[in-house]
């Protein structure tokens, strides 16, 4: 059964020089434990996308539906957590603490564990106590990957997550989304880098609004 479901999603949005309609029917379906990536060009709507899927913005027309339930206004990170484009870790708390917070607001016992767990497995560990702004942007974004899967959605949706990575980061990164995938979540991911497509079970592509199978 599909966790995570979209059905007609439309969007547009205003400009100056007129409307621009960047998702035009969007259908989707990812199954407890699929890997799915999306592709796409620049522009194509990728961000956008996740944007409805997580709630962050709400559909001109169409339905998302999380584990057959139309998605709440506000989801709650358990059901459905993201790793935003721009990463978005909270400035005032150190990655530790941005990695605890959904933890924290699932009441989970064991958070100091499944932190240093994390942040060890991405190579982060010694920046725990450090602020976003004291580290890199890859730094940055393997935290916020790490705050994402930290209460093991049963939704993760990844905007670019190897975006600002090194080489031996990309592998600790798709060891990650790998492994919450078999734990039993539901996971897409939105990139441009061959690597991650390798690891999926199924490849989409985002062209003229509306996804499809990728070819190649
Ligand atoms: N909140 C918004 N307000 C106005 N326009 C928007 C908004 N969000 C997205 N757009 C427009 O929608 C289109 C798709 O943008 P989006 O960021 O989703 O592309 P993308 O596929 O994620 O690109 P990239 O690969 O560069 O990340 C662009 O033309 C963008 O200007
Ligand atoms: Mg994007």
């Amino acid at each position: 059964m599909s966790v995570l479901s979209a059905r007609g999603v439309t969007r547009a949005f205003d400009h100056p020089d007129g409307a621009v309609q960047v998702l035009r029917g969007v259908d989707l379906d990812v199954a407890a434990g699929e890997l799915v990536t999306v592709s796409g060009r620049s522009g194509s709507g990728k961000s956008a996308l996740f944007a409805v899927l997580c709630g962050f913005d709400t559909p001109d027309a169409g339905q998302v539906r999380i584990g057959g339930e139309p998605l709440p206004a506000v989801p709650a990170w358990a059901d459905c957590a993201v790793l935003p484009q721009a990463m978005g870790l909270a400035g005032e708390l150190t990655l530790a603490e941005n990695v605890a917070l959904p933890l924290r607001l699932a009441r989970r016992s064991g958070v100091a564990e499944r932190v240093a767990e994390l942040l060890g497995g991405l190579g982060i560990e010694q920046l725990a106590d450090r602020y976003p702004p004291e580290v890199s942007y890859g730094q940055q974004q393997r935290a916020a990957l790490a705050r994402a899967v930290a209460a093991r959605p049963r939704v993760l949706l990844a905007d670019e997550p190897t975006a600002h990575l090194d080489h031996g980061s990309v592998a600790a990164v798709l060891g990650l989304l790998r492994r919450t995938a078999e734990e039993g979540a539901a996971v897409l991911v939105a990139t441009h880098h061959d690597l991650v497509h390798e690891i999926a079970d199924r490849r989409l592509v985002l062209t003229g609004g509306r996804l499809a199978p990728a070819t190649a």
